[in-house]
């Protein structure tokens, strides 16, 4: 059984993953417009990774016995003027996700429930995947500006990423 104070923060984490899908659906978006197609399909399988998770936490929650709600998302940012900028925000956004999962961790351990904390652990080592994952993309966008040539081979390299959906 969650404690009132674990279940309303698991359910803020689910819907913030929800939001993180929504975040990522306009840069898919401007990724698409520009026929960027690899760096279009990165950020498709980073739109379904994100509800995934939300899937995680929602499973979790039931599994546990609490009550799932889902809130109003807010709307996401939909200007951008270039991939970089795309890249750097989502890897700020990846930052904040890995910071909310600590603070859940932290949560946790107050309340001395053990079984939430092994499921976070998963988020743990999944996060320093999502952040390495995007920033990776940034540093090779950079290395890359000046040069249309390594900018299309990065778009073939991302073309190639493809969905595994998460272990239970
Ligand atoms: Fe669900 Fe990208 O963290």
């Amino acid at each position: 059984m969650l404690s009132k104070k674990m279940q309303e923060v698991l359910n803020s984490q689910m819907n913030f993953e929800i939001y993180s899908s929504y975040v990522y659906l306009p840069m898919a978006s401007y990724l698409k417009a520009k026929n960027l197609n690899g760096f279009y399909n990165w950020m498709q399988i980073q739109i379904q990774e994100e509800l995934a998770h939300a899937m995680k936490f929602h499973d979790f929650i039931v599994d546990r016995g609490g009550d799932v709600i889902f809130e109003a998302i807010p709307k996401p940012n939909s200007k951008y003027n270039s991939v970089l900028e795309i890249f750097e925000t989502a890897y700020n956004h990846e930052q904040i996700v890995t910071g909310r999962i600590n603070d859940l961790i932290e949560t946790a351990l107050e309340e001395k429930d053990h079984a939430t904390n092994a499921h976070l652990q998963w988020f743990i080592t999944e996060q320093v995947e999502e952040e390495a994952s995007v920033l990776s993309v940034v540093e090779q966008i950079k290395l890359y500006k000046d040069s249309p040539n390594g900018l299309f081979l990065l778009d073939q390299e991302l073309a190639k990423r493809v969905f595994t959906p998460p272990t239970k």
